[in-house]
């Protein structure tokens, strides 16, 4: 069975490859010219061939003589790129993998799209947890590319048969990133993200002063470890997902005929709290504990229920866990997984 993987250098990509070369899949990855991670597809001993997403023409022919196709290819922050260029990224590549399919020698067994469980709108105040009927509301440029991505997967479907698979990822974390994780810069980086281009600040207008203050004073503890409640004294929810639950999952999708035609949350183990959190972190590496209170609530998180029934999905990794492998890797030692 060959497999084409776009994004094979990313954190999803050379973990999933990897583990599915160890079942026997012949892979073929893609990598976008220049790529800063090149090093680590080469590293997975598997046939590469090389395309800016945007390329229609290369991705197309990419496509071509593969049985399944997993599209995890994505330009996640936005940055300064205009958002067309995201959108020919992340949403137009889409529609060349499944064009490429449809001409293929082979036919395509299996279409399978990385898509995010932004396309919710996790930006809220209220304790919610999202399951695939959620209405899907993105309020970002890159959420609104994979909404688009979804949607042309299931016409394709409807359209030519393609069996599609949709699997809504969220907050993947390999085993590099955890104990950094919490920091100041990090949870300013998503207040400015918010402020930037006068968007709706989805934590309310009249907050934004208070927010702005508070950030200020934790930025000068730059290594310090938030344990984030809201202003009544709420933790606010982590959602995160260990790269290995992802892999194993995909997997899982890839494999079942249950899966044609479905979406599927895949988020990790169930929520921590933030203080929860913080305090592992701040006991495995000495980064001081801080606690902060917000004006406001985040830590809407996404069912995983369908695929658990339909896949079998069971993730294994919650975050002490996540936190236990960190170490092994800071140590030195082997891990099961390939770092991003
Ligand atoms: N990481 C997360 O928390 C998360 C959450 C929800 C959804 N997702 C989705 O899951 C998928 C995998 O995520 P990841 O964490 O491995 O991301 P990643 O950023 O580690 O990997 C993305 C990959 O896409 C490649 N890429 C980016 N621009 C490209 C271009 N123009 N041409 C060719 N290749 C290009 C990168 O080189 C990289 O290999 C992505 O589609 C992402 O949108 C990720």
């Amino acid at each position: 069975m060959k497999a084409l993987i776009t994004g094979i250098s990313g954190r999803v990509g050379a973990n999933l490859a990897h583990q599915m070369k160890v079942r026997g899949y012949e892979i073929c990855g893609l990598v976008m010219p220049n790529d800063p991670h090149a090093a680590k597809a080469e590293r997975l001993g598997v046939e590469i061939v090389e395309a800016d997403l945007a390329d229609a023409e290369r991705v197309r022919a990419a496509a071509d003589g593969v049985d399944v196709i997993v599209h995890l290819g994505a330009q996640i922050p936005q940055g300064t790129d205009p958002s067309e260029r995201m959108l020919d990224v992340n949403t137009r590549a889409t529609m060349s993998l499944l064009e490429g399919a449809l001409t293929s020698s082979v036919p395509l067994k299996r279409f399978l799209l990385a898509s995010t469980y932004q396309t919710y709108n996790p930006f809220i105040t209220r304790d919610v947890t999202f399951d695939e009927n959620t209405a899907q509301q993105p309020i970002d440029i890159y959420a609104l590319t994979k909404l688009l991505s979804e949607e042309i997967c299931l016409s394709y479907m409807r359209e030519y048969g393609t069996p599609v698979t949709i699997l809504r990822y969220c907050s993947i974390k390999a085993a590099n990133e955890v104990l950094g994780m919490l920091h100041p810069a990090w949870l300013n980086y998503f207040i400015e993200m918010t402020l930037s281009k006068n968007r709706v600040p989805w934590f309310g207008a009249e907050h934004i002063d208070e927010t702005k203050a508070i950030m200020s004073e934790l930025l000068k503890t730059p290594d310090a470890v938030c344990a984030v409640r809201d202003a009544d004294g709420k933790p606010w929810q982590l959602v995160v997902t260990d790269v290995r639950d992802v892999a194993a999952g995909t997997i899982l999708a890839l494999e079942s005929e249950a899966a044609v035609g479905e979406a599927f949350n895949m988020t990790g183990c169930p929520p921590i709290s933030y203080p929860s959190a913080a305090r592992l972190l701040a006991d495995a590496t000495g980064r001081p504990y801080r606690d902060v209170q917000m004006p406001f609530w985040r830590g809407a998180g996404a069912s995983t229920e369908k695929a658990r029934a339909l896949l079998g999905y069971d993730p294994q990794w919650s975050f002490d866990r996540m936190v236990e492998t960190a170490l092994a890797y800071e140590r030195g030692q082997p891990i099961d997984q390939i770092p991003y």
